[in-house]
């Protein structure tokens, strides 16, 4: 991919390190990277040094991380056709932050929801990492020339935050920058906490949420326990968070639109939801978790596509970030 001349658009996403993933972020991310991995050159990093901005303890954090990498081979990433890295193993990312960090505005950041809403969450831990996440993200984005970048609905702000800083880089220094678009799913694009269905599932949640690792039955007693509310009238509706999260998860393992998983429902009740919701999960689940166990035994096979892989990053971002430097004066 790096030496032959770019034809395809170039796609760009990560995810944290931090514990398994949850269905969230399955459906709101790493499901329509699979997808995309065909049509684009496709660029997948597994974003540690975010994860910093929360502590870690670092055994867990470490197992986690290889976790990660992991799961997203078992779920159907090639590690060939795509780069699959760990953002910590390619350190201009925190080179280029820097620079655009000069070129961010406090009253910007201060505007991100997600500062807001983890300052909360944190409030014992409200470290500058935690404020300028989103500049360490437009870097990521940016040294790889993204012309898109898949997530969940969560993300929007930061991907418009990026080309802000993008835009505003470019109007001073000519066009160094890709200004990427955001590229977010109708279905599953948000996934809500199974027992609040007006929080999204976040990976802390206890009950609320799934993991991608989850048993069985555990993940039947999860869907069977979440909360719904007394109509027993199966659509999608504002005023119906729990029913439409349900038909949600349904449409994003079944590959339906909304409105084909309404049909299906008609004449159903919300216990029939329930349990073939939670089929249609399971169904999805098993083969990726059979998947990461083979995976598991495979450790020389795995350490050398994670070298590889931050290979292949590092000469993209070397070349990007040589650009950058020259172009703001500084002596390279
Ligand atoms: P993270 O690790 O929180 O989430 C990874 C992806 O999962 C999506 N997601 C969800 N989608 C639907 N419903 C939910 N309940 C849900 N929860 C999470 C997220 O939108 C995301 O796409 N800052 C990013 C990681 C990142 C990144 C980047 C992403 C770092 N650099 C550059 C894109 C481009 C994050 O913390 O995602």
């Amino acid at each position: 991919m790096e030496n032959i001349k770019q034809e395809k658009k170039i796609v760009y996403s990560a995810i944290q390190a931090t514990g398994i993933p949850s269905l969230g972020n399955y459906f709101g991310a790493i499901k329509n990277w699979k997808d995309m991995q065909n049509n684009y050159d496709c660029i997948f990093a597994i974003a540690d040094l975010h994860s910093l901005t929360v502590r870690q303890d670092p055994i867990k954090f470490k197992k986690n991380a290889r976790t990660m990498f992991l799961l997203l081979l078992a779920l159907g990433l090639d590690p060939e056709k795509n780069i699959i890295y760990f953002q910590s193993h390619v350190h201009e990312h925190c080179e280029l932050a820097w620079i655009l960090n000069c070129f961010t505005y406090m009253g910007e950041l201060n505007r991100m929801t997600q500062f807001k809403d983890k300052s909360k969450k944190h409030s014992d831990n409200i470290n500058a990492g935690l404020f300028t996440y989103p500049v360490l993200m437009a870097a990521d984005i940016l040294l790889y020339g993204a012309d898109f970048v898949p997530t969940g609905a969560d993300q929007k702000q930061h991907i418009e935050i990026c080309r802000d800083i993008a835009q505003r880089f470019n109007n001073i220094f000519g066009d160094i920058f890709k200004i990427p678009e955001p590229l977010i799913n109708k279905t599953g694009a948000r996934i809500m906490n199974l027992q609040d269905p007006n929080k999204k599932m976040s990976k802390s949640d206890q009950d609320g949420v799934i993991f991608l690792f989850e048993e069985k039955n555990i993940i039947l007693n999860k869907i069977k326990k979440a909360v719904t509310d007394s109509e027993n009238k199966i659509c999608f509706s504002e005023e119906k968070p729990g029913v439409s999260n349900l038909l949600n998860i349904y449409a994003s393992a079944k590959n339906l639109d909304i409105s084909q998983a309404e049909n299906y429902f008609v004449n159903k009740n919300y216990g029939e939801l329930k349990k073939i919701v939670g089929e249609a999960v399971i169904e999805l689940l098993e083969p990726i978790q059979k998947k990461y166990l083979e995976l598991e035994k495979e450790k020389d096979y795995v350490d050398n596509l994670i070298k590889m892989g931050a290979e292949r990053a590092r000469r993209l971002a070397q070349k990007k970030l040589y650009k950058v430097k020259k172009k703001i004066g500084l002596l390279v």
